[in-house]
């Protein structure tokens, strides 16, 4: 049944360096694409059906036809590139069948984007099968509808943005307000420094319900501040009219983080740039440094963050990490850390025993290279 060629197309997790919950907030967020992402192996078949298989659900092959597709018609793994078929078709395009077959080197559930390199490796081999012509930043739309109205996580547009228009040596300063974006040269290695993913091996789901839970708060104070998005706010001040506590450290959240970003931002942008060892002692801590009260928000402000990765921050950092900070929505997930790389043995060491120390199921680590974005392999 399979009548076309078969291609392959990958598209990379992401970390991000400043910013989280920020996206569906009309504020700022830095990521850059990792090197480790999901490959989908695609070709087109005329018989209008979506065969689904997975090598990491290799018990769970799912086949639908085009025509039945609906919210909620596909769960588990199957719903993210089912979904990305449904919202391609919603936006006008014609899809055809097609057998996709995909691989990933992502752990799931680990705060690094696995849902949205998915969606977005197979959104472009759908499209290229389909001979369908959408621009990125319009695919990263639709990549995120499926996310939001098929699988029914209310999330943002941060990481199917990295998946689709990062590149390498640089972060996305990325306006979610506007979607204006910015390529920021972000080269670690070439200042002696690490940047290190730990999986703190605690899995989140998003479709759970404490990150609509703090969409639906941030919405709120939004509304009681009188403001589209609680991005579209920088002045602090403006917190004092809010009476609810609660709400308050929400929107502090919110101002400060996607103010840290543009700091972030305008210090790998700087004169120099980070590009030279020698400039690594000034940037490199001020930048740890923001990671650090980015962590610390997260953790009292917004409340998102979880026992693992308050430990991995500080034992990080106390073994020479010029900062860390939780990435992705919270409740489980991953840490990034940015550390001199004479040090990154010493960090990896310095977690992992805290973490056996704890009885807590072992950290995993990953390199995190500021890498292209999602690509046709063959
Ligand atoms: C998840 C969501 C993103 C974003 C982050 C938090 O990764 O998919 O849209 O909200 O959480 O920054």
């Amino acid at each position: 049944m399979d009548t076309a060629a078969t291609e392959a197309w990958f598209a990379p997790g992401r970390a991000n360096l400043m910013g989280e919950h920020t996206d569906y907030n009309q504020g700022f967020v830095l990521p850059f694409a990792l090197a480790q992402g999901v490959t989908a192996t695609a070709s087109g078949r005329d018989d209008n059906l979506l065969v689904l298989r997975s090598k990491q659900a290799p018990d769970d092959p799912v086949t639908v036809h085009l025509d039945s597709l609906a919210p909620g018609s596909v769960s588990g793994w199957a719903a993210y590139p089912a979904g990305v078929a449904w919202a391609l078709r919603a936006a006008g395009h014609v899809v055809r069948g097609a057998s996709l077959d995909v691989d990933s080197d992502l752990p799931a559930g680990a705060g690094v984007a696995s849902s949205a390199a998915l969606e977005c490796s197979v959104a472009l081999a759908l499209c290229s099968l389909s001979a369908v012509s959408v621009p990125r930043r319009a695919l990263a739309a639709i990549a995120r509808r499926a996310e939001n109205e098929f699988v029914g996580a209310p999330t943002g547009i941060i990481d199917q943005s990295a998946a689709l228009l990062c590149t390498e040596d640089h972060a996305l300063l990325l306006d979610c307000g506007t979607l204006a974006a910015t390529q920021v040269p972000f080269r670690p290695a070439a200042a002696d420094v690490s940047a290190l993913v730990i999986d703190t091996r605690v899995t989140h789901a998003l479709v759970s319900g404490e990150y609509a839970a703090r969409r639906a708060e941030c919405e709120a104070a939004a509304r009681l501040l009188g403001v589209p998005a609680l991005g579209v706010l920088t002045d602090l001040r403006v917190l004092d009219r809010l009476s609810d506590p609660l709400l308050r450290r929400r929107a502090r959240h919110v101002i400060t983080d996607s103010a840290r970003a543009r700091e972030i931002a305008a210090a790998l942008q700087g004169p120099g740039a980070v590009h030279a060892a020698g400039n690594a002692r000034k940037i490199y801590p001020f930048i740890g440094k923001l990671l650090v009260e980015g962590h610390a928000s997260l953790r009292d402000d917004f409340e998102v963050s979880w026992p693992e990765a308050d430990v991995t921050v500080e034992t990080a950092i106390a073994a020479g990490a010029y900062g860390a900070k939780m990435i992705g929505g919270g409740f489980g997930g991953s840490v990034l850390a940015l550390v001199p790389t004479g040090y990154a043995g010493t960090v990896r060491t310095a977690v992992t025993e805290t973490f056996t120390a704890r009885g807590w199921t072992p950290p995993e680590f990953l390199d995190a290279v500021p890498s292209p974005a999602a690509r046709r392999l063959s």
